[in-house]
């Protein structure tokens, strides 16, 4: 029986825990830092997820077997060479590796060397020829800020202007820090998350699912982490999806092999359906939120032998998913993704019936107070995205509080 430690604190890491509970091989998980819904089901150790050295010193003295990180911070400041280096086996990528996500720069010249298939673009740490580069080519444009900058440092620019001043906010304020930038081509599609195990060359797939990122039905509203989410997706047939593996997921595993990096988690691509095939928007080294809280659920293999597997290198056979539809909906802070309030009471949790994830909760005396922009994701799952709808939202009806909002379309493009 073994001993588990999950790194992070959000719906994610709730989903991991969830997953992990589920394993007969497990027999204690800690948590850090955790929140009030993990510690339902794990230990909750107030540890920073970036303290690596604390982190460490807390896995050697309390014998953890495995550690297993979320957040993408932890692997860029290298948790997984320290715990490597200590011999204690961890599930995530190496601080070189986690270029992939961490640096857009890195990203791209790894796609344009071994042909996987992105938006063209151009990289840029000086605002004249930046600036020279946007005023030749058509509009909109769109302009990233290369480095980890948590889904803000994206800007679709429509005019000329508004390149300029996301130019000069980027390569000319200190506000961003070290200023450097893509500037790409502007795709159209649906987007979709293909998320996969990978273990060097070894690719696992995972279901396809389908973030909603917009604040506000209808997708309006500003760009958040994620208000919802589903699976599988009806709009991606079996040939797109097996192209998208091979072409792209499982090029990326071998590409990064060549380039001495390879991976040891998951890899993420955020995927668009352009009218000229299926094109990468970008990687994440780590699971996705919400999609993972949607994912997970569905995996029939234990999660104990997958994650360890992949720590250890050590092949897998092909892993078993429920064929379910499932849709998540995120109860966000009224004003969220801008500022809003905490420390608002939730009741009625207890008398949902699917799944629920806490995203940023915390208990005092006894109550369910709200802690975050994004709160919980609430799930259900049956065999049909009609009746999971139904459900799930009938069901979000029990849990009160006078300051979440919600959408109400989530799955709209499954219909
Ligand atoms: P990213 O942080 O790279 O995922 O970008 C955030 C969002 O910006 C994506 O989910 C897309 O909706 C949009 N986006 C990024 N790159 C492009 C592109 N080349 N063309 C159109 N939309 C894009
Ligand atoms: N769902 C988007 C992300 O995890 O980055």
């Amino acid at each position: 029986m073994s001993k588990v430690l999950v790194i992070g604190g959000g719906g994610r890491e709730h989903a991991i825990v969830d997953a992990l509970s589920r394993s007969s091989q497990v027999s204690q998980i800690y948590c850090a830092p955790g929140n009030a819904g993990i510690a339902q089901q794990a230990t909750c150790v107030p540890i920073k997820d970036t303290d690596v050295n604390a982190l460490l010193a807390f896995a050697q003295e309390n014998g953890v077997d495995l550690t297993v990180v979320g957040p993408e911070a932890a692997l860029a400041v290298g948790i997984v060479d320290a715990f490597r280096a200590a011999g204690l086996p961890i599930f995530g990528h190496t601080q070189a590796a986690t270029q992939i996500e961490s640096s857009k720069e890195f990203a791209k010249v790894i796609m344009s060397k071994y042909g996987i298939p992105t938006a063209a673009y151009e990289s840029f740490t000086q605002y004249e020829p930046a600036l020279a580069y946007v005023r030749t080519h058509s509009f909109p444009t769109v302009i990233k800020y290369d480095g980890l900058a948590a889904g803000k440092g994206v800007v679709i620019a429509q005019t000329f202007e508004e390149a300029d001043n996301t130019l000069r906010d980027m390569l000319l304020d200190a506000s961003f820090g070290e200023g450097k930038v893509v500037i790409e081509e502007y795709l159209q599609g649906p987007e979709f998350s293909f998320m996969a195990f990978v273990d060097g060359q070894r690719v696992y797939p995972m279901p396809l699912a389908q973030d909603h990122k917009r604040a506000f039905d209808g997708d309006k509203g500003p760009n958040t982490g994620g208000m919802g989410a589903y699976t599988p997706l009806p709009f991606i047939s079996d040939q797109d999806q097996q192209f998208a593996l091979k072409m792209i997921l499982q090029a990326t595993a071998d590409a990064m092999v060549a380039e001495g990096k390879p991976l040891s988690g998951v890899l993420y691509g955020g995927l668009m359906k352009t009218p000229d095939g299926i094109k990468v928007i970008e990687f994440n080294a780590r699971f996705g939120d919400p999609e993972t809280e949607i994912i997970l659920p569905l995996l029939a293999t234990d999660p104990y032998e997958v994650f360890s597997r992949v720590a250890h290198a050590q092949p897998l056979s092909p892993l078993n998913w429920r064929q379910e539809a499932t849709i998540g909906v995120v109860l966000a802070s009224k004003g969220y993704p801008g500022s809003y309030e905490k420390g608002h009471v939730i009741t009625g949790t207890e008398h949902f019936s699917g799944r629920i994830y806490h995203m940023g909760t915390r208990m005092q005396d006894g109550q369910l107070l709200t802690n975050g922009g994004r709160v919980m994701m609430c799930i259900h799952t049956a065999p049909t995205f009609a009746q999971a709808k139904t459900e799930l939202y009938n069901d979000i009806k029990n849990i009160h509080c006078d300051n979440l909002f919600y959408r109400n379309d989530i799955a709209h493009q499954a219909e």
